[in-house]
């Protein structure tokens, strides 16, 4: 007789682990870490010297409704911070999402090349991820639209999409909105907002801020330089925020993360040097790239798509394999159906300089 074991809730084990960006090159050299799309700039020195303030009060338990951090993230941002919603990073926002609105037998849909955490979430709770076929490697609305059913709760949408570095303009998200069924969430991810520079594009603050039925999801482990710390949040309808603060751990943010977020928030100068930094490389990156012989997506975020050619020894793989032995550390994205490419994300001068060269002498075939 077989032992009785716990056992998993079913479709838990169905769950593909979610594989982050490798952190070190072959033989643990690491000379160039562009594999998460974190900043080469850092965080903001304020953020820094709030978190080294926060080891005086570790004993303490961090302020579980997090109201500085919501009041400094509403005033840089605009926003009433009653409808905001922090957590450890917007991973947990969307798992929130996830708990609170998707059950057994519910459908959510995300895009072909959607970010991986989606899928992971809905099956969490026991959803089934629907897959929306992208065009050119962006967010077809029609084809998302085409999949709604009765049983959809929940639409995820990255805008701008992490691999694929491409974006909606916001007259189609809000043609996505005007289409949905009122009941249907629509969670708007824009974990890389603040590095686009598109006159069509808007992060969905207003919609989030006026419709019944979407939420907005922000991070700041890209341009505010703190995923070491693990801090996101979300904004929307008072009535979804509610319900995700029902749900959450009643102390989910730390205080290091709390003081070094509300401080990182309100240092603009250093968010524009970010942007200025990534405005500067990442036409550079891309055109270098393309002069190589690549196939670099247009990206408006701070990482680019880089597709290799399909041919003997010159495949993603060996290009990856090539530059772990430089150290220099990009991301396969094979699990997110792009098994010819690879992801860089706009790293320091030395680093983009150091990669593209790299990636000159693969090309060549230099040993
Ligand atoms: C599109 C997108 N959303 C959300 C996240 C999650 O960020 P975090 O949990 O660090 O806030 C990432 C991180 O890679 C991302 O690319």
């Amino acid at each position: 007789m077989s032992p009785r074991l716990p056992t998993p809730r079913p479709g838990i084990l169905d769950i593909a682990p979610y594989v982050p960006g490798k952190a070190h090159g072959t033989a643990g050299r690491t000379a160039h870490k562009l594999s998460s799309n974190e900043t080469p700039l850092g965080p903001s020195a304020t953020a820094i010297a709030a978190y080294r303030d926060a080891a005086d009060k570790l004993e303490l338990y961090p302020d579980g409704s997090a109201s500085a951090l919501r009041a400094a993230i509403g005033a840089a941002y605009g926003l009433n911070p009653d409808r905001i919603v922090c957590g450890a990073g917007s991973d947990e926002i969307l798992h929130l999402v996830a708990n609170a609105y998707i059950g057994p037998g519910d459908e959510a849909i995300h895009t072909e090349h959607g970010f991986l955490v989606y899928p992971i979430a809905i099956r969490s709770f026991g959803g089934t991820p629907v897959v929306a076929p992208e065009t050119n490697l962006t967010t077809d609305v029609d084809a998302i639209l085409g999949r709604v059913t009765d049983r959809t709760r929940v639409v995820f949408l990255a805008n701008p999409n992490n691999p694929t570095g491409t974006y909606l303009p916001f007259r189609e998200v809000r043609r996505l909105h005007a289409a949905l069924p009122p009941d249907v969430l629509l969670v708007l991810d824009a974990a890389y907002a603040e590095y686009v520079r598109r006159n069509d594009y808007e992060s969905g603050i207003e919609l989030a801020g006026s419709a019944d039925n979407v939420v907005m999801t922000r991070t700041f482990s890209k341009i505010y330089g703190l995923a070491g710390l693990r801090l996101g949040w979300g904004y929307g309808p008072a009535r979804v925020i509610d319900a995700l603060h029902r749900i959450r751990g009643p102390f989910n943010v730390g205080t290091p993360a709390l003081l070094a977020g509300a401080a990182a928030v309100a240092d603009r100068p250093h968010l524009e040097m970010a942007v200025a930094h990534n405005e500067m490389w990442l036409p550079k990156v891309t055109y270098e790239l393309t002069n190589l012989g690549l196939t670099v997506t247009p990206s408006v975020a701070n990482f680019v798509l880089i597709h290799f050619p399909d041919a003997a020894g010159k495949r993603a793989p060996d290009a990856d394999a090539y530059l772990l032995d430089r150290g220099i550390v990009l991301r396969r994205v094979g699990a997110y159906g792009l098994p010819n490419a690879l992801r860089m994300t706009i790293g320091s001068d030395a680093a983009n300089t150091e990669t593209i060269a790299a990636l000159r002498d693969f090309m060549k075939g230099a040993p």
